[in-house]
């Protein structure tokens, strides 16, 4: 996949993502990061954001397209028990979809596997249109026009990091979205949520909360589930706006786990948030 792709395979790989909604490619070895940014930029406009600013953060890989996803820092040494950087990493063991938290959503991310843990550290996905065909004709009729907050910093806290300072916080404003997306290519609706939902437009906090958390129970059912093994070369490839995932735990003060996550977003985004 880190060759050009002509245009008849793109159409084919986004006709796939838009049947699956999550395709794994395995590879021999992992990308380089100037391939994973060269294919993925086919998919549509990348993301480009600055990392949000937890303190103490350096940065191990160069290219502002990818998302470090690893538990290492810049010299490539294991975070430390304690360290908030990892108290922040583990709340993608929430379900959540990337980039919710943005006005301009994310859609393919692309995730490359450069080094894996022996055991743990699996990915988990749902598909959200399965979850919404499934809701009771009732809960469907409730969603019809709903609009939801998204936050970084309500999944970082209820993921047991710490509380954000006033910075952090800034680097990352809140963004509302359709509780239900509709995807253009496929007029199919899914379910758009995760636990970066803070609450519902117009709704008292605890009705909100009781009907999300009601949905996320729903939807995160183990038939639902799809868990992806990775080794070492793998790139999955998801679509947010029609997908959950979450990591899984794995023992992460004492194995290093590398993922490199480019994000394709729904359009340009020339200024993102400092
Ligand atoms: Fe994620």
């Amino acid at each position: 996949m880190h060759r050009a792709a002509d245009a008849a395979t793109l159409a084919e790989l986004v006709a796939l993502m838009d049947r699956y909604a999550v395709c794994a490619v395995g590879h021999n070895r992992p990308l380089s990061n100037e391939e994973h940014i060269a294919f993925s930029l086919q998919l549509g406009p990348m993301d480009r954001g600055k990392s949000p600013k937890i303190a103490g953060t350096g940065i191990r890989i160069p290219h502002n397209e990818l998302v470090d996803q690893s538990n290492m820092d810049q010299d490539g040494a294991i975070y430390a028990e304690g360290d908030r950087r990892l108290a922040f990493k583990r709340a993608n063991r929430l379900w959540h979809t990337d980039m919710s938290f943005r006005q301009v959503r994310a859609t393919y991310s692309l995730l490359s596997a450069h080094v894996v843990p022996p055991e743990g550290g699996d990915t988990d996905f749902i598909d959200m249109r399965v979850v919404y065909d499934a809701l009771p004709q009732a809960t469907k009729a409730r969603l019809d026009g709903l609009v939801v907050e998204h936050s970084y910093w309500y999944s970082r806290k209820l993921g047991g990091g710490p509380d954000p300072t006033e910075t952090e916080r800034a680097s990352r404003p809140p963004a509302r979205h359709p509780v239900v997306y509709v995807c253009p290519r496929t007029g199919r609706k899914s379910l758009y949520i995760a636990s970066h939902v803070s609450g519902i437009l117009g709704w008292p906090e605890d009705a909100a909360r009781s009907l999300i958390d009601e949905l996320m129970a729903f939807a995160t059912q183990p038939r639902h589930v799809y868990s992806h093994k990775w080794r070492v070369g793998d790139v999955v490839i998801w679509d947010n706006l029609i997908t959950l995932h979450r990591a899984t735990p794995f023992d992460d003060t004492r194995y290093r786990r590398d993922m490199r996550r480019a994000t394709c977003r729904e359009a340009p985004v020339h200024s993102v948030p400092a």
